[in-house]
C-alpha cells in the first residue's frame, strides 16, 4: 500500500491548477443513464472515485471512451470522458460496488426514471457517520416509486413512470437534491424541491441536465422547479472546479506561509472559506485566473469556525482548517453540524503535537507554535489531507499511510505541492 513522505518547513510558492470537481463528476457521470444519447464531459478529474464509477456504470451497461492526450498537452488538463447509456443490460448496482463507493447509490434515481425499475444495494455507514438514504427514498416514494428493502437493497419500481409532485426535505441534502432533480427531469408534471441543497455541484447538475433537455429553474436556491420531458439526449458539459481542492490549497499556503496562485478556479465556490481565511491572517485576492493565496511572516489567527450547508463553511474543509488551526495564536472552536462523527483526524494530529479536545460536536483546537512530524494514518478523504498540511509545517518527516483515501478525491497532490517547492514523494508498496 503506498504511503506518502513529507519532511515540513517548506514555504509554498508556485502556482497550483485546480481540477475539476470530484462531488460533481460523480452525479454528472451518473447523469448520463438517463439518456440513450452519448453524454460528454469535459475537465474530469483523474481520481480513484472516477474509475470507479466508471467501473459501476460500466456493469449497468454504459459504454466510455476516454480522449487520450495529445503531445502538447498540458498535464494537468482534465480528461474528456464519453459515456454512452443506450443499452442498459442490468438494472441492479451490486453491494461489492455500492460498498466502495457511497455516491454510487445515487443511480437508483436514473434507473427508476428511465427504465422504471431498479435494485441498488443500500450503502451503508462510513468513516463520517451513518449516513442515512432516508431522505433520498422519501423523494422516489413522493414522484410515485414503489420502494421495498430486502436483503440489503432497494427495490425501486415505477413500471408506469414516475409523476411530479412536492418534496420537502427535513434537512439539507445533496444527494437527495441531485437524486431528486434527475427523477424528475424525466417524470409526468412538474416537481418542486423545497429546502434543496444550494451546493456549486447540484447547479452543475441542473445545467448539465438543462442541456440534456431538461427543464429546471431555481437551482443554486432552496426551491427548485422542474418540468417533467418525456426523453433527456446527449451533451457536453465541463466539471466546474473543485472547491474543496481550491480551500485545502489555499489552507496548505496558510499553514506553511509563502505565494501561491491557485488556477482554474473561482472565489464565489467557496467565499466562506475564503472569508475565514483572510481572519487568520492570510492574503486572498482575485487575478484573472484564479485566486492568490499569500501569507507573509506573521503568524496564523485563531478562527472560529461552524460547517453549515453551501453557502456555509463547507465540513469538506473542517479537518484541513482544523490542521492549520493547531498553529494558531489563541483557540479556535470548530463546530461540526453536518455529519457526527467527522472527527478522526483529531486523534492522528495529536500525534504531530496538537492540543485538541472534543465536546460533543465541537472541537476546541489551542494553537501549538511547533508541530513534529510522525507517522500518521488517513482515515477518510479530508481527514487525510488535513494530516498532509499538519505535515507541511511540522519539523522533521511525516509518514501518511493509507494514501489510498487521498487518491480518490486529489489529483495528482505530491506533484501539485512538489511544484510549490514541498519536500513530498510517494513511497510505493515495499518502498522505503
Ligand atoms: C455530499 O454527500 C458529498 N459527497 C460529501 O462529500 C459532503 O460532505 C456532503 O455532501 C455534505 O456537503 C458527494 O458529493 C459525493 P448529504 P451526501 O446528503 O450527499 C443526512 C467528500 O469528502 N442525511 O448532503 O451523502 C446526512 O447523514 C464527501 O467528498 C440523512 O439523514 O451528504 C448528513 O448528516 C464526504 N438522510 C446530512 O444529511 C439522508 O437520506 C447531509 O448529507 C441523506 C442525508
Amino acid at each position: 500500500m503506498d504511503r506518502i513522505r513529507i519532511v515540513g518547513g517548506q514555504e509554498l510558492r508556485g502556482v497550483i491548477p485546480i481540477s475539476g470537481a470530484k462531488n460533481a463528476a460523480l452525479p454528472l457521470m451518473i447523469a448520463s443513464l438517463l439518456t440513450d444519447g452519448k453524454l460528454t464531459l469535459e475537465n474530469v478529474p483523474r481520481l480513484a472515485d472516477v474509475n470507479m464509477l466508471i467501473r459501476i456504470l460500466g456493469n449497468h451497461g454504459v459504454d466510455h471512451t476516454v480522449n487520450g492526450k495529445r503531445i502538447g498537452d498540458e498535464p494537468y488538463a482534465g480528461q474528456t470522458l464519453h459515456l454512452d447509456a443506450r443499452n442498459i443490460v442490468d438494472t441492479t448496482a451490486p453491494y461489492e460496488l455500492v460498498s466502495r463507493m457511497r455516491a454510487s447509490f445515487w443511480v437508483v434515481a436514473p434507473l427508476l426514471a428511465r427504465l422504471g425499475v431498479a435494485k441498488v444495494s443500500l450503502p451503508g455507514g462510513c468513516a463520517i457517520g451513518t449516513r442515512p438514504v432516508d431522505f433520498l427514498l422519501m423523494a422516489l416514494e413522493k414522484l410515485g416509486a414503489e420502494i421495498e428493502i430486502d436483503s440489503g437493497y432497494v427495490i425501486a419500481k415505477a413500471p408506469n413512470g414516475l409523476k411530479g409532485a412536492e418534496i420537502d426535505f427535513p434537512k439539507v441534502t445533496v444527494g437527495g437534491t441531485h437524486v431528486a432533480l434527475m427523477a424528475a427531469s424525466l417524470a409526468h408534471g412538474s416537481t418542486l424541491i423545497k429546502n434543496a441543497a444550494r451546493e456549486p455541484e447540484v447547479v452543475d447538475l441542473a445545467d448539465c441536465l438543462i442541456k440534456m433537455g431538461a427543464r429546471i429553474t431555481g437551482a443554486g436556491t432552496s426551491t427548485i422547479e422542474i418540468e417533467g420531458v418525456t426523453r433527456l439526449s446527449g451533451a457536453t458539459h465541463s466539471v466546474l472546479p473543485d472547491r474543496i481542492e481550491t480551500g485545502t490549497y489555499a489552507m496548505a499556503v496558510a499553514m506553511t506561509g509563502g505565494d501561491v496562485v491557485l488556477e482554474n478556479t473561482r472565489p464565489d465556490l467557496l467565499q466562506a472559506a475564503l472569508d475565514v481565511l483572510e481572519q487568520t491572517g492570510t492574503s486572498v485576492t482575485t487575478t484573472n485566473t484564479g485566486i492568490r493565496i499569500r501569507r507573509n511572516g506573521g503568524g496564523i489567527q485563531a478562527v472560529d469556525v461552524t460547517t453549515d450547508p453551501f453557502p456555509g463553511f463547507p465540513t469538506d474543509l473542517q479537518a484541513q482548517f482544523m490542521g492549520l488551526m493547531t498553529r494558531a495564536r489563541g483557540t479556535s472552536r470548530i463546530k461540526e453540524t453536518i455529519f457526527e462523527n467527522r472527527f478522526m483526524h483529531v486523534s492522528e494530529l495529536a500525534r504531530f503535537g496538537a492540543h485538541i479536545r472534543l465536546e460533543g460536536d465541537t472541537a476546541i483546537v489551542d494553537g501549538v507554535d511547533k508541530l513534529k512530524g510522525a507517522p500518521v494514518m488517513a482515515t477518510d478523504l479530508r481527514a487525510s489531507v488535513s494530516l498532509v498540511i499538519a505535515a507541511l509545517a511540522a519539523q522533521g518527516e511525516t509518514i501518511v499511510n493509507r494514501v489510498y483515501h487521498l487518491d480518490r478525491g486529489f489529483e495528482r497532490l505530491e506533484d501539485k505541492l512538489v511544484a510549490c517547492g514541498a519536500i513530498v514523494e510517494r513511497l510505493s508498496s515495499g518502498e522505503g
